[in-house]
């Protein structure tokens, strides 16, 4: 066992005594944003100063049943003003997190109480959306677990959250600025160390024949994941959450963009297991390594089966939606003649100078009027258009939405999509959550610099 899972399973004994042991007016089960060191990189390295959730990265696994509720007072113990986003949370619009838009940043010092419900069963996770560029990049992140009422018929069910540190070998310190232009305008910023909850060479043991539930988060403030799965069969059960209608087999390479997730169930089927890591040196790294030792009682079981469905997973008729575009360009290569921002229209040069790099449909960062003015319920289809030549992960807050097919079709219901330069890519959803919600670039360095924008329902 590495010394990272012993740590992580007397946390969570101590969490759970916690909660058995609280008193009825004790306070309130908190979330502390605090520094922490943490040895990120290799043992000879130093070790990495991160702002953390109750002192660890990723922070601390935060797991509710579908139906109950979440509650946890942020505790802001950092030197800046901070605030947490629940992704992929159908949530209350107040308990969004978002400073500037949802609620106002919290001080250093002081106090904010999330309680919010979980509709949903699924695959979640959170991090700080104040300056999240940086503020992610640092370590605020967390699996969020919203279990089905029925447990899965699986061995162990393994959170596993994927991000890569951007580190200075010499100090084993995070390498800055974080607001580094070329970071900006290009991909964002992609770390010189990949790993595991924390680890970069996280390890699982398992034994032949087990089945597990691997939930896979992609934390990273950039990079694309592309995945593979060595001596195991697996299943996506899952993605963004939300459940599939039917388990589909993994028989090629996983993209996991930032923000996105994954459920997969795996069947251990070889001596030597591990989920692998595409490099752009053209070569597979392990990621993950599954120790297998010895052979589970169990024999070998069929293909699994579906989850059981969320609610309201279903788009209304999209015959009369109401149809939107938007235009997303800027960056390095590709440019664009202007954009408005804060009010002014500027050329790209200017807003290159105001450290602004990218827009969507012709604006750079929130505006005091939304993207679009949605009324609840009202069914919507989304064109966005890809003039730069970078992928983004595209994410709405508040609501899981579907792509929408060139033959018509709808994709899986999802929180986070890839759009790819010069590939149309349409999404419908039905705003049926009312508030202020953001859409924006999951690269969190380009979210900064101008791909950011929000819509209203009400
Ligand atoms: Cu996961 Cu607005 O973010
Ligand atoms: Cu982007």
């Amino acid at each position: 066992m590495t010394q990272f899972s012993m740590t992580r399973r007397g946390f969570c004994a101590a969490m759970a005594a916690a909660t058995v042991a609280r008193p009825a007016l004790a306070s309130p089960e908190t979330l502390i944003a605090r520094k922490a060191d943490v040895q990120l990189a290799p043992e000879g390295y130093g070790a990495t100063q991160v702002w953390s959730y109750d002192g660890s990265v990723p922070g601390p696994v935060l797991r509710a049943r579908q139906g109950h509720r979440i509650t946890r007072q942020l505790v802001n113990e950092l030197d800046v003003p901070t605030s947490v986003h629940w992704h992929g949370i159908r949530i209350d619009n107040a308990m969004d997190g978002v400073a500037g838009l949802t609620q106002d940043a919290v001080p250093p010092g002081g106090t904010f109480d999330y309680d919010f419900a979980l509709p949903d069963a699924g695959t979640y996770w959170y991090h700080a959306h104040t300056n999240s560029m940086e503020q992610v990049a640092r370590g605020l992140s967390g699996a969020l677990i919203v279990e089905e009422p029925d447990a899965l018929d699986v061995d162990r069910d393994e959170v596993l959250v994927l991000d890569d540190w951007l580190l200075d070998p010499a100090t084993g310190g995070f390498a800055e600025p974080f607001n580094h232009p070329m970071m900006m305008s290009h991909g964002g910023r992609t770390g010189n160390l990949v790993g595991v909850n924390g680890r970069y060479d996280f390890t699982l043991t398992a034994q032949q024949n087990e089945r597990l539930r691997l939930r896979l988060i992609n934390a990273a403030n950039a990079r694309i994941f592309d995945l593979r799965l060595e001596g195991m069969t697996g299943w996506a059960i899952a993605l963004d959450g939300m459940p599939l209608d039917a388990p589909v087999p993994v028989t090629d390479v996983i993209t996991l963009a930032p923000a996105q997730r994954i459920d997969l169930i795996v069947d251990i089927v070889a001596q030597e297991a591990g989920l692998l890591m595409w490099m752009q040196e053209d070569n597979w790294q392990l990621l993950a390594d599954v120790t297998v030792s010895g052979q589970s009682a169990r024999a070998a079981r069929p293909a699994p089966s579906a989850l059981p469905p969320n609610p309201r997973m279903e788009l209304p008729a999209l015959a009369d939606a109401r149809k939107l575009e938007m235009v997303m360009e800027g960056g390095a290569m590709a440019g664009m003649e202007s954009a408005v921002y804060q009010g002014e229209r500027l050329s790209f040069r200017e807003m290159i100078e105001r450290g602004q790099f990218w827009a969507l449909a012709g604006q750079a960062g929130l505006s005091d009027t939304p993207f679009a003015k949605l009324s609840i319920g009202e069914p919507v289809r989304l064109k966005l258009i890809n003039r730069t030549v970078f992928p983004h992960g595209m994410h709405l807050h508040g609501t899981h939405f579907r792509e929408v097919h060139a033959d018509g079709s709808l994709g899986p219901l999802r929180d986070t999509i890839l759009s790819v330069p010069n590939q149309p890519l349409e999404i419908a959803f039905a705003a049926d959550n009312p508030g202020k919600w953001l859409f924006h670039c999951h690269m969190l360095a380009h979210a900064a610099s101008g791909m950011t924008t929000w819509i209203n329902v009400a």
